[in-house]
């Protein structure tokens, strides 16, 4: 598997190392596209090119933000872009922004000439600890998520957390509840003053805790680049993540964003493992509290149970008529493809009414 060059900061900032390594000689050919959404354009595209001379000269592709225009149709316009600015195969698509735009951007240049090299530079808190590393790329046909897609690792990833001063709440939400999943599947340490940090006063995120956090997905990538086992344990909080999203869009005017729905499958996932691992209960507690003062828990009601199941067993990872879950023996110990019964995720759902009551 190609690697790619992880950039975080350090004593000079991920964008300063960005500007040395795009001087070395095997990038001095290279002509650059930026792709942006309307928001990094206006956000994040001036601190970029103010920092990185080799960027200076670059062409600049944008796509309006939002998952409806994670599509193929999408894709083609660039693809199309990229050809009438005579792009050639030793370009290089630089993806500036959120997960929508390092997936879209990912698929584009796996897909131009039959692959390109391209940069990700995450400007959410989501991107740069997940949706910017790992080289799947993918787009959405439909309402179905992430349906087609290659994977391509990217030359570079700058994790810079700079870019974060602009990002509204609820992506920084969104964000959190991502993080929180990478810890407690990989650190127990860190994830100790994580929690302890998000209870603070003002809570003041260190750049330390986005580094570990990268560094842990980056660490699961390279042993199962193409997701056969160990990376399943991404997953957690996601099986039921996924049905509260799906749920979610159904039913709500302001739905919840993705890493929303994987804060309250966190809980829901968490409490599986008391019920089932031995998780310690008491760290549950002390979670399902933390949780619940970023996002709402729901409040289901028994008749919505079916449609909730409907989209747990749709969910690609339980094709073969079980539902599979990622569940934690303890902070840092997870086990994949745990079997769950109907009745226990409905339990589980159910359960997230009561919390804070
Ligand atoms: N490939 C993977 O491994 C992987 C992993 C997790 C998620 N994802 C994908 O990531 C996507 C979600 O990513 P996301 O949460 O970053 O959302 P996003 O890319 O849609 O960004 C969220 C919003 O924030 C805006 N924004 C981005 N950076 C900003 C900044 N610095 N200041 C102000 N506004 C800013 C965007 O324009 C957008 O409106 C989904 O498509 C999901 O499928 C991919
Ligand atoms: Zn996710």
């Amino acid at each position: 598997m190609k690697t790619t060059k992880l950039l975080l900061p350090s004593r000079q900032s991920a964008l300063s190392q960005l500007n040395r390594l795009l001087k070395m000689p095997k990038y001095a050919s290279a002509k650059y596209y930026i792709l942006t959404d309307e928001n990094t354009s206006e956000h994040c595209l001036a601190l970029l090119v103010s920092k990185v001379e080799a960027l200076q000269e670059s062409e600049f592709l944008e796509i309006e933000s939002g998952e409806a225009n994670k599509t193929l149709d999408i894709a083609s316009q660039l693809w199309q872009a990229l050809l009438d600015m005579s792009a050639d195969r030793d370009c290089i698509l630089v993806n500036l922004g959120g997960g929508m735009v390092s997936d879209l951007g990912g698929f584009v240049a796996a897909g131009f000439k039959r692959g390109i090299r391209y940069i990700n530079i995450p400007t959410t808190l989501l991107g740069m600890v997940d949706a910017s590393i790992g080289g799947k790329t993918a787009v959405n046909i439909g309402m179905v998520k992430n349906q087609i897609g290659f994977f391509h690792q990217p030359e570079v990833v700058c994790v810079d957390p700079d870019f974060l001063n602009t990002l509204p709440r609820k992506e920084w939400v969104s964000g959190l509840c991502e993080l929180l999943k990478t810890l407690m599947i990989g650190d127990a340490e860190l994830y100790a003053s994580f929690c302890s940090m998000l209870k603070a006063d003002t809570p003041v995120l260190g750049n330390d805790v986005i580094k570990a956090a990268a560094l842990i997905k980056t660490a699961i990538v390279k042993e199962d680049p193409y997701d056969t086992g160990l990376r399943k344990m991404l997953n957690f909080g996601h099986t039921l993540g996924h049905a509260i999203e799906s749920f979610s869009l159904a039913h709500d005017q302001n739905p919840l964003s993705h890493g929303e729905a994987v804060g309250i499958g966190i809980v829901a996932e968490t409490y599986l493992s008391v019920k089932k691992m031995g998780f310690d209960k008491a760290r549950y507690d002390e979670l399902a509290s933390l949780l619940s003062s970023l996002v709402a828990m729901p409040a289901y009601k028994l008749k919505d149970m079916e449609e909730l199941l409907s989209y747990v067993y749709a969910d690609k990872k339980n094709a073969d008529g079980e539902i599979r879950c990622v569940l934690l023996q303890a902070i840092g110990q997870a086990a994949i493809d745990v079997v769950v019964g109907d009745t226990e995720v409905c339990d589980a759902l159910m359960h997230l009414a009561k919390i804070g009551k």
